[in-house]
C-alpha cells in the first residue's frame, strides 16, 4: 500500500521533470521548521515543560475532533493554513511522532518544529526538552537520506527544488533574553546588538546548510511584536492596550537585520534559490491595533488561561470546567499568553500568502509556490 503510493509519487516526479505534469502528491510539499508557533506535535514526544497535549488546546482543530494535537493554539497554525490554501491534502506530520513514516517526507512533507526552541542552541533550556533549529536541520538530513535511497540523488534534487522550506523561529531567543531568571542562569548578558547579530549569523548557517541539502524555496518568518503578547506585558505589569516598547524595538532591530541578510542571500544564491522574508511583525501589529476592524473584541488578554500570571491554559479531562476559556474564541486575538488564536492565524496566513512587497519580500508565498526554478 505504502510502496504503491510512493511508486505513484515517484512516477509523477518523473513526469513532472519531463513534462510539467502536476500530480496531486507533489502539488504542494513543505518542510516546516520553527518553534511553538508552528509545532504540529513534536514536543508531545519529548520530556519537556513546553507541551500542548491537554485540552482545551486543539479544541477547534477539526481533523482531531477537537482533541489536542500538540499544536499550541485552538485550531490550525499559520503554516497549516498556508499549506491548505496552496492545495495540500494533509498537514505535514511531526517528525518525532511514532506513526510518522520516512515515506511521509515524499508524500506530505514533514514538520520538524518544536516548542521552546530557538535559533541559538541554548535557547529554551529551562523547558528541558526541545529541538533546537540545528537539530531540526539534522532531522531533515535524515529525511533526505531516505529520499535519496528511494528516488536517487537527481530526483531528490528535483523534488526538493519545488518544496517550500519555511522557518518560523527567533521569538524564544528574544523571550529568553528579556527574562531576568534566564539571565541569571546564563551568566553575563550580551548586548542587544550582539544578540541580534548572533541570531542572524547562526540562522544564516542553518539556511546555508539547508541549501546545501537541496532546499531552494525558503520562507523565513520574522519575529512578531513580542512586546504586545500577554506574557511579556505581564512581566512589565503593563495596563490594557500598552506594549513593552523596548522589546518591540529589539525585535524590529532583529527583523531589519534579518531582511538585509536575506536580501544578501538572494543576491549571492539567486536566481536558483529564493529567500522570502515574511513580515509577520507588521501584520500582527496591525491586527492588535485595529482589532475591531478585523472582527475581534479583545486584543490584549488570552482566551485561555485567565488574564493574570501564571496563565495556565489547562482543563482537566474529567471535568466540565470551562472557566479557563473565553466565551467566543473567534473574538480573541490571543489564544494563550504567547500564541494567537486560529482566527488571528487565518488573517496572518492570508496576508503572508497574498500580501504585497511590504509584507512578503521580494515575492509573496503564493508567487514563491508558483515560481519555476
Ligand atoms: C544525474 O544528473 C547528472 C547531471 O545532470 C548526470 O550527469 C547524471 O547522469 C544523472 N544521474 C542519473 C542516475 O540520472
Ligand atoms: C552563534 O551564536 C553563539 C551564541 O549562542 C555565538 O557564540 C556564535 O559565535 C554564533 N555563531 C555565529 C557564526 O555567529
Ligand atoms: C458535565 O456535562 C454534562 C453535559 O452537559 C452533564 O450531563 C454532566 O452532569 C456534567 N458533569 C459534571 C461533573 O458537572
Amino acid at each position: 500500500m505504502e510502496t504503491s503510493k510512493i511508486l505513484k509519487c515517484l512516477f509523477s516526479v518523473v513526469l513532472l521533470i519531463s513534462s510539467f505534469h502536476v500530480s496531486p502528491c507533489v502539488s504542494f510539499t513543505s518542510f516546516v521548521f520553527g518553534d511553538s508557533l508552528v509545532d504540529a506535535g513534536n514536543n508531545d514526544f519529548l520530556f519537556t515543560l513546553s507541551k500542548a497535549d491537554s485540552p482545551p488546546y486543539g479544541i477547534d482543530f477539526k481533523p482531531s475532533g477537537g482533541r489536542p494535537t500538540g499544536r499550541f493554539t485552538n485550531g490550525r497554525t499559520i503554516s497549516d493554513i498556508i499549506g491548505q490554501s496552496l492545495g495540500a491534502k494533509s498537514f505535514p506530520p511531526p517528525y518525532l511522532a511514532p506513526n510518522t513514516r520516512a515515506a511521509d517526507a515524499i508524500l506530505r512533507g514533514i514538520n520538524y518544529a518544536s516548542g521552546a526552541s530557538g535559533i541559538l542552541d541554548k535557547t529554551g533550556f529551562l523547558f528541558i526538552g526541545r529541538v533546537p533549529l540545528r537539530e531540526q536541520v539534522n532531522y531533515f538530513e535524515q529525511s533526505r537520506n531516505y529520499m535519496v535511497n528511494v528516488m536517487g540523488e537527481n530526483r531528490t534534487k528535483e523534488f526538493l527544488k519545488k518544496a517550500i522550506f519555511s522557518l518560523t523561529i527567533g521569538s524564544n531567543d528574544i523571550l529568553n533574553y528579556i527574562q531576568p531568571s534566564v539571565t541569571f542562569f546564563f551568566g553575563e548578558k550580551n548586548s542587544k546588538t550582539t544578540l541580534q547579530d548572533f541570531m542572524v549569523s547562526n540562522l544564516t548557517i542553518h539556511l546555508q546548510r539547508l541549501h546545501e541539502l537541496g532546499a531552494r524555496k525558503f520562507v523565513v518568518v520574522g519575529v512578531g511584536p513580542l512586546g504586545c503578547i500577554p506574557f511579556v506585558r505581564a512581566l512589565k505589569l503593563l495596563p490594557s492596550e500598552q506594549c513593552w516598547t523596548k522589546v518591540n524595538e529589539l525585535v524590529q532591530g532583529y527583523n531589519n537585520k534579518l531582511k538585509e541578510e536575506l536580501t544578501r542571500l538572494n543576491q549571492e544564491m539567486g536566481p536558483e534559490a529564493i529567500f522570502v522574508y515574511a513580515n509577520s511583525y507588521d501584520v500582527f501589529s496591525s491586527i492588535i491595533i485595529n482589532y475591531r476592524q478585523y472582527g475581534f473584541e479583545n486584543a490584549d488578554q488570552p482566551c485561555c488561561g485567565g488574564y493574570f500570571p501564571p496563565f495556565v491554559c489547562f482543563k482537566r479531562n474529567d471535568q466540565n470546567d470551562t472557566s479557563v476559556l473565553c466565551d467566543d474564541r473567534s473574538k480573541y486575538v490571543f489564544w494563550d499568553a504567547y500564541h494567537p488564536t486560529e482566527a488571528a492565524n487565518i488573517i496572518i496566513a492570508g496576508k503572508l500568502l497574498d500580501g504585497d512587497k511590504s509584507i512578503s519580500f521580494p515575492i509573496n508565498i503564493r508567487e514563491l509556490y508558483n515560481y519555476n526554478l
